[in-house]
């Protein structure tokens, strides 16, 4: 029997790839996402630079390539979305695939589009380096006119909002379109032009005067740091939330890749490009801070801040004091990172809507409207002058709690409930790479475990003192209660029946329990 005709509806038939390298360039496009352009640089300066790059490689080949080949493999045997795959290998998990696309859609990607808003902002602001001398004022007070704490959620910032608009506008526009002219389409031209712009600035930057010292900070290892916990801790987390794992993305996403497609090869494609992308940019932040610091007359130490202080408050010093054709630089930065947050986004959105269009049967066009709607309405909220708080206390649990459990709950389910064994001889099909019986025991022991050490030592630091000294109450009603609050959604959307009987993959050995 022909599969993929036992899955497909004859007036509903699942979309398709175009081509290979589409679904690729899309997979990349959701996994290069804005962590990849400042947060692994900073990671890798935090943890003794170079020395950083061998627990990120042992962390890949532990927890991210076989994950990988885990959600591509599920959702290519099942042919759905992450709620759909996961009911049919054990209907009473279906409610886990739906807290992986709630978390991802009114989790991650409700804060990510505020984010993206900022750098679209900042291209803006480029082309009158309109931040001036005081980076970190125009940032803070000027820009976000940061409230006194979480709970003081002041009025809504309407240039934020208008970019918001935007970013919304777009992803919808591009999701609205399905699979071969929206997303395929988009991430085909997205994704070059992506690449194009980091070359410029890796090749700009490491020609700038200083920019060596940058590198040799980023890249000489201090090999004492291997002993500390934390390094293993920052490197797995990066890696997870970097190849955009456990947010039902890529199961989705291999879902629309017809039936002879090889598996393992596009995941190592896939994971290697992210990190290697990662690398790369490295090179461009690093090259410029290196310049910076010369410039200024300061050791590169002095000038490397955290995470989102480095993309909006560093670097447009940085930009500032480029000594020639600054504002085209600054232009090329941030439209680099609206770029790869763009073509994560969207990936975030299709998780979701794909998964109620499996379930319920309505119309991609009225789901991806209601869902982009809903989405841009709830993600208001970050555009208020406390927006930067709740981005950041969000962000924390979600992808420190919600995304690692998910991660367990997925090993579990695939190593355990549906046998390993099973999913490696679907995904050894193709016959080029072939996994071993190592990738067996890395879903069923080696990843959950480490995640499991994860969870553990991130639920250690959250009581040992709230999260960044913000207020409890905030961390619970924001943090917490996020996370919970998109528990409780999966489990009432599990509870609805399907509109169509969930059918079982023939000779694949499946517990359906439907
Ligand atoms: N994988 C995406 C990123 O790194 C979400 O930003």
């Amino acid at each position: 029997m022909n599969k993929h005709v036992e899955f497909s509806e004859p007036h509903h038939p699942r979309p398709q790839w175009r081509s290979r390298m589409g679904f690729i360039l899309a997979a990349m496009g959701s996994a290069v996402g804005l962590g990849n352009i400042w947060r692994f640089s900073y990671l890798c300066y935090k943890n003794g630079g170079g020395a950083f790059l061998i627990p990120y490689a042992i962390a890949m080949v532990v927890v991210g390539i076989p994950l990988m080949v885990l959600e591509l493999g599920l959702g290519h045997k099942m042919r759905g979305s992450a709620p759909m795959s996961f009911a049919k290998v054990n209907r009473h998990w279906e409610w886990c695939g739906w807290w992986a696309v709630t978390c991802a859609m009114f989790g991650i990607m409700l804060y990510y589009s505020a984010v993206i808003a900022w750098c679209v902002n900042y291209v803006f602001f480029s082309i009158n380096l309109s931040w001036g001398a005081d980076t970190k004022a125009f940032f803070f007070q000027q820009f976000l006119q940061i409230s006194d704490g979480p709970l003081q959620i002041g009025d809504i910032r309407a240039p934020i909002l208008l970019s918001l608009m935007t970013v919304w506008g777009v992803c919808w526009m591009i999701v609205f379109f399905g699979v071969q002219k929206g997303l395929e389409r988009a991430n085909k031209i997205f994704m070059p032009l992506l690449f194009c712009l980091i070359a410029i600035l890796v090749v700009w930057s490491l020609n700038l005067k200083g920019a060596m010292e940058g590198i040799r900070v980023y890249l000489s290892p201090d090999f004492s740091q291997l002993s500390r916990p934390q390094i293993w801790i920052d490197a797995f987390s990066q890696i997870f939330f970097s190849l955009s794992l456990a947010f039902g993305i890529m199961v989705t996403y291999a879902s629309y890749l017809p039936r002879k497609a090889d598996i393992v090869q596009d995941a190592v494609v896939i994971s290697i490009g992210d990190c290697l992308f990662s690398v790369i940019a490295g090179f461009a932040v690093f090259g410029t801070l290196g310049y910076m610091a010369q410039a200024l007359g300061k050791p590169v130490s002095e000038v490397v801040t955290q995470s989102i202080g480095l993309a909006f408050v560093t670097y447009p010093e940085a930009i500032s004091n480029m000594p020639a054709f600054s504002k085209a630089f600054g232009v090329i930065f941030f439209s680099a990172l609206v770029l790869a947050g763009l073509t994560s986004g969207i990936s975030l959105v299709e998780a979701f809507s794909a998964a109620i269009i499996d379930k319920f049967h309505f119309s991609r066009k009225t789901v991806v409207s209601v869902v982009c709607l809903t989405g841009f309405l709830g993600s208001i909220i970050f555009t208020a002058k406390s927006g930067l708080f709740w981005v950041d206390i969000l962000d924390h649990f979600i992808t420190n709690y919600g995304l690692v459990i998910i991660g367990i709950l997925e090993c579990i389910l695939v190593g355990w409930v549906l046998g390993a064994r099973h999913l490696r001889e679907h995904v050894n099909h193709a016959g080029g790479i072939v996994m071993t019986r190592f990738w067996d025991i890395s879903v069923r022991v080696i990843a959950p475990a480490v995640l499991g050490i994860l969870l553990f030592n991130s639920l250690h630091n959250e009581f040992r003192a709230p999260y960044e000294g913000y207020p409890w109450v905030s961390i619970i009603l924001i943090g917490r209660d996020w996370v919970v609050g998109a528990l409780i959604v999966a489990l009432f959307m599990a509870m609805y029946p399907w509109k169509r009987a969930l059918e079982s993959e023939e000779g694949s050995g499946l517990h359906n329990k439907s």
